[in-house]
């Protein structure tokens, strides 16, 4: 009784140890993540970014897609059904950072890939009304003009390499030629496309 009447007239002491009693909550739901195979090893056939969809991503983030995008399907009847296969943690190891999002403006991007033509994503992009004329998502016509240098390209990869993503000497080294030219909306269509396909995800749920 005498301890705690300490604890009770202190109340920075009861602050730190609440803090304490909190913390262990959090790490004993964390810290096992870190651990689970199922977490940390790539599913079948999953291989980092090339080196254009890498720099698609990156303006994917620029641009604030994640924003109204999620790329995280549910294991519900309804969204497998109108998405595709589940999201599964394997195919996100390779992700620096993730985009699974929570919030929905628009639908789910994690299966789009191979959904659209290349010319379809490219008329939505430049002004979606134009192919969607209820839609309300923003237009992206600069993407047209802005032409990728790639200097940086083979720096992102180097840098995603010190995380896990096992990018090549290769890689790294053709990184700036594989990009260098390419428009913006080219990149970020090439990260759309891939986004999704790979064979496992295909399969019968
Ligand atoms: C303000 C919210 C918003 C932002 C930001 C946004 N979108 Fe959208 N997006 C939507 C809405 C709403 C739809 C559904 C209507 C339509 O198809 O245009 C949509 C549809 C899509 C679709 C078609 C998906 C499907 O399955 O039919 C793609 C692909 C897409 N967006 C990509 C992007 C990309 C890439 C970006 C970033 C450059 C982006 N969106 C930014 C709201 C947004």
């Amino acid at each position: 009784m005498k301890n705690h009447d300490i604890v009770e007239k202190n109340i920075g002491l009861m602050l730190f140890l609440v803090i304490i009693a909190i913390s262990f909550g959090g790490l004993v739901e964390i810290v096992p993540q870190f651990f689970l195979k199922e977490t940390t090893t790539p599913i079948v056939g999953l291989k980092p970014l090339k080196a254009v969809e890498l720099e698609g991503r990156d303006i994917y983030i620029r641009e604030g897609c994640h924003v109204c995008h999620t790329q995280m399907v549910r294991p519900l009847r309804a969204e497998v059904e109108r998405y595709g296969h589940y999201s599964v943690a394997g195919e996100s190891v390779y992700e620096h950072p993730f985009l699974w999002g929570s919030k929905r403006t628009g639908p789910d991007l994690a299966r789009v890939g191979g959904r659209y033509s290349d010319t379809w994503q490219k008329a939505h992009l430049y002004n979606p009304r134009n192919v969607v004329p209820a839609s309300n998502m923003p237009a992206f016509p600069w993407l047209f003009d802005n032409v990728l240098s790639g200097k940086e390209t083979g720096a992102k990869m180097a840098a995603l390499r010190k995380v896990g993503v096992p990018y090549t000497n290769e890689d790294i080294a053709g990184a700036e030629k594989a990009v260098k030219g390419t428009t913006e909306v080219d990149a970020l269509v090439a990260y759309l496309q891939q986004l999704g396909t790979l064979p496992i995800l295909q399969q019968k749920r």
